[in-house]
């Protein structure tokens, strides 16, 4: 068929316009039966939120349980939102009458989705409001409200190499041991070689778990790496020290490329970056999972000196206004939830845009690693409030959460 374009002059688009305008209006008001089927598929992937229930729980160590979510259909949810191995939920709850918001990844094998069950592994972080609120309060029973499987840390094989040296730390071991299970079921395809940092062998989170599926498939080699000298000797086929270029060199390909997927504590990023810097791989090959919520910007060594101590925030979202004053330590997001306003929020670490406010006034800081703003949002004063510190008042706009 020939082409309608003859030009790419404005002019020459005007009756399209107008043809296109006659066609909306001959439209029937009602979609006809089954037509929009893509819509439903986008609705069941992509939730604005979950309402589940706590079917079981599991001890994991003295601080760290795992937690077993099934959907409560007597709420809304009749079945789980299917996610690739590395994504996370966004789990929302109302503590002391604050709206709060953290993102954990998801523990489970991508297929548990299908089966009506995702799990999510939490250990208490010190001075870590949800996780000590979760780790005391969730129990079989307890209704629970999340989001859509979210993020970006899942195998993509048209950018990532077919080879990936897994760096964990801690519970950073969560989007691995998915994605583990995921290769062992054949839902993906990679050789995965994790690195596993703990201190000692009683802090090694699903240790024998981890060894199940390493025995199941040969694309999944687990190394347990112990800062603890005495316990790595005591461990067979254990390397002692912390997660170094050297080591990673160690279990690299030696004659093909590799990615290095990073997820862990925040010390541990700012020690392996360095580390991953003299090996000179190329940008794309390297991945990290969000940094997680930014605290202490003054530890920042371009963060301003005069900075006054507490700031007022006068706030416009779904049409009130409000304002409200807080500490300049804390993000805005933090701010506006220790006032009551529940901010729209996902992984609270500047990555997935989902909080993007309009800064009418004032200025803030961003710290370098959690800048993911494009050059336009800058220009036209666009923020992201869950890793923006205010160094000023500030007036904003933000849109409300769904
Ligand atoms: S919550 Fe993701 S960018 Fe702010």
């Amino acid at each position: 068929m020939a082409s309608p374009i003859k030009s790419l002059k404005a002019k020459a688009f005007l009756p399209m316009l107008k043809a296109r305008q006659a066609r909306f209006e001959a439209a029937p008001a009602a979609l006809p039966a089954g037509s929009d089927q893509a819509r439903v598929i986008a609705r069941a992937l992509h939730p604005h939120r979950q309402y589940l229930k706590v079917a079981a729980v599991t001890e994991r160590a003295a601080d760290c349980k795992s937690f077993t979510l099934v959907p409560d259909p007597a709420r809304g949810t009749e079945a789980l939102a299917w996610f690739s191995a590395g994504k996370y939920l966004t789990v929302f709850e109302t503590i002391a009458g604050m709206p709060v918001t953290r993102a954990y990844s998801l523990s489970s094998a991508p297929r548990d989705a299908l089966n009506g069950q995702y799990e999510l592994t939490i250990k208490r972080v010190d001075g870590g409001l949800m996780s000590q609120y979760i780790l005391e309060h969730w129990a079989v029973g307890t209704e629970v409200e999340v989001s859509a499987p979210s993020g970006n840390f899942d195998y993509q094989p048209l950018r990532d190499a077919g080879d990936v040296i897994c760096l964990a730390g801690g519970s950073g071991i969560t989007p691995f041991l998915s994605m583990a299970h995921a290769i062992a079921d054949g839902d993906e395809d990679f050789s995965m070689t994790l690195l596993y940092g703990s201190r000692n062998a009683e802090s090694i989170l699903f240790r024998e778990e981890l060894d199940t599926i390493a025995a199941k498939t040969d694309k999944v080699r687990v190394v347990h790496v112990l800062s603890d000298p005495d316990a790595a000797a005591a461990l067979p086929g254990a390397e002692q020290g912390f997660l170094t270029a050297a080591l990673i060199q160690k279990y690299a390909p030696a004659d093909a490329p590799y990615s290095v997927f990073l997820c862990g504590p925040q010390q541990m990023y700012a020690f392996v970056d360095k580390e991953l810097e003299t090996l000179q791989l190329p940008k794309k090959y390297i991945r990290h999972e969000m940094f997680g919520e930014f605290h202490n910007p003054a530890s920042q060594d371009d963060y301003p000196s005069d900075v006054p101590a507490t700031v007022q925030i006068t706030v416009t979202i779904q049409d009130e206004t409000t304002t409200v004053t807080g500490s300049s330590a804390d993000s805005v997001m933090q701010i506006l939830e220790k006032n009551g306003i529940a901010v729209p929020s996902r992984c609270r670490s500047g990555e997935c845009g989902f909080c993007h406010s309009h800064l009418l006034s004032g200025e803030v800081y961003v710290p370098r690693q959690l800048e993911y703003r494009r050059l336009a949002d800058k220009q036209f004063g666009c923020i992201h409030p869950c890793c923006s510190f205010p160094l000023t008042d500030l007036v904003l706009n933000v849109p409300p959460a769904k």
